[in-house]
């Protein structure tokens, strides 16, 4: 049995279409291929066809005749939104830090102190897997609610092989069981622990003679990252926990220059990192090296809002030849929102970003900075039907009334889920 749907005259389809091959750059993040009076037909979890409404018609007679029917009339549809950068699995919440910080102190202060990214370890290696299970479903749960098809997820609250691998397999359980798709990422060096922050070697050693070799043998995770920053993991530690990762199949992400400048960057070109995130601090040689090693930028500017900060220069990376991407870093210290939404409206307003750079952000580049924009990313023959149907007219209205849910219907594979 077939099922089919017709997505029919939304005002705006945009499709990013042309940009599978390789992460969209400079003006290229500002082509969105978009169809007026558009429509956009789904076979089989697959998209079948997208283009103007008699095109179709003529084409596809026969499975129109079968499809159900989506009025999109007046509605603006694009790719689902594709957050490839979150800590999606943890327990608990750190507001008693939020207020700590409105009074002065800042967010190193605190996990220096045992607090921060130590008080979510704690409470994450109390969990259980089903507690994790159930506050992590719902978070995807509100993920679809503003558009969201796929997100990446990031271990390292963990810190010990027994609770890292623990995150990780809920994830993995979450991935079979919810619509939602999501790629997983090692992040056992997330931090050092509380106990041994004095000499972290120990430590370093199992990441890397430990973890590594157990989670990608479990193949539980695609992607290895590290938090790479003064008093965190030092460039030097990161680059041996990236090579490690490789020789494991993992591929290096970073957490680079987002309190500091400390390197970050420059160590994402020289390891090959797919991606280099945060990069709020980032150096000028590190954002060209980055552009000529085609490094994705994946920012993350709900930190900077958060933690008041002052935000990464989108302008500079995208002017001199980096690929963009953004996300909103969900996490329960330094960006507890789960609007990527949100996250393009301050992409606008606060990077200098366009609106059409913003959506490419995230979408088709987001993708890429998962490694998965062979099949999402892009409303594109083939490609899996995971779009969002947004109740604006037109897609500059999605970063013109900021701080809103304007998600309608959400379709993953075909499926309506919101
Ligand atoms: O991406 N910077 C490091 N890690 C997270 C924050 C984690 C936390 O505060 O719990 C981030 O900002
Ligand atoms: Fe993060």
């Amino acid at each position: 049995m077939t099922s089919s749907l017709l997505i029919k005259n939304a005002s705006q389809v945009v499709t990013m279409a042309g940009l599978t091959e390789k992460p969209a750059k400079q003006e290229a993040m500002r082509e969105l291929n978009i169809i007026e009076n558009g429509n956009v037909l789904v076979q089989d979890g697959k998209i079948k066809a997208v283009g103007k409404q008699e095109e179709l018609e003529q084409q596809y007679q026969d499975v129109i005749a079968e499809a159900e029917v989506l009025d999109a009339t007046g509605k603006t549809v694009t790719p689902g939104l594709i957050d490839p950068h979150t800590h999606l699995v943890h327990a608990g919440t750190r507001e008693n830090e939020y207020a700590m910080r409105l009074k002065g102190q800042s967010y190193m202060e605190i996990m220096n102190a045992g607090g921060g990214i130590h008080a979510t370890t704690r409470a994450t290696r109390e969990a259980d897997f089903d507690q994790l299970y159930d506050e992590s479903k719902q978070r995807l749960d509100t993920f679809f609610q503003y558009g969201v098809t796929t997100v990446e997820a990031k271990s390292g609250y963990g810190l010990s092989l027994e609770h890292e691998l623990k995150q990780l397999a809920v994830a993995n359980k979450l991935n079979q069981d919810h619509a939602m798709d999501i790629v997983s990422t090692f992040m056992g060096a997330h931090a050092v622990p509380v106990d041994e922050r004095d000499n972290p070697e120990p430590f370093v050693s199992r990441v890397i003679d430990e973890m590594i070799p157990e989670v990608a043998g479990k193949k539980l995770a695609k992607f290895n990252d590290v938090f790479c920053e003064r008093g965190v993991f030092t460039p030097n530690q990161s680059r041996r926990i990236l090579e490690a990762g490789k020789e494991y199949g993992l591929v290096p992400k970073i957490h680079a220059d987002e309190i500091e400048p400390y390197g970050g960057a420059e160590l994402a070109a020289e390891v090959g990192a797919i991606s280099a995130d945060h990069l709020l601090k980032a150096s000028d040689e590190g954002i060209r090296k980055m552009a000529d090693n085609d490094v994705m930028g994946v920012l993350l500017p709900g930190t900077a809002f958060f933690l008041m900060a002052e935000y990464a220069n989108a302008r500079k990376m995208i002017d001199g030849g980096v690929p963009v991407a953004l996300s909103t870093d969900a996490n329960p210290g330094s960006s507890p929102t789960l609007s990527l939404q949100f996250i393009m409206n301050l992409g606008c307003l606060k990077m200098g970003m366009t609106p059409e750079e913003v959506l490419t952000a995230a979408t088709i580049n987001a993708a890429h900075a998962i490694d998965c924009a062979d099949r999402i990313g892009s409303l594109e023959v083939g490609k899996q039907a995971d779009l969002a149907i947004f109740d604006v007219p037109n897609y500059l209205m999605l970063s013109y009334n900021y701080g809103m849910n304007h998600i309608d219907t959400v379709v993953k594979k075909g499926e309506t889920v919101v």
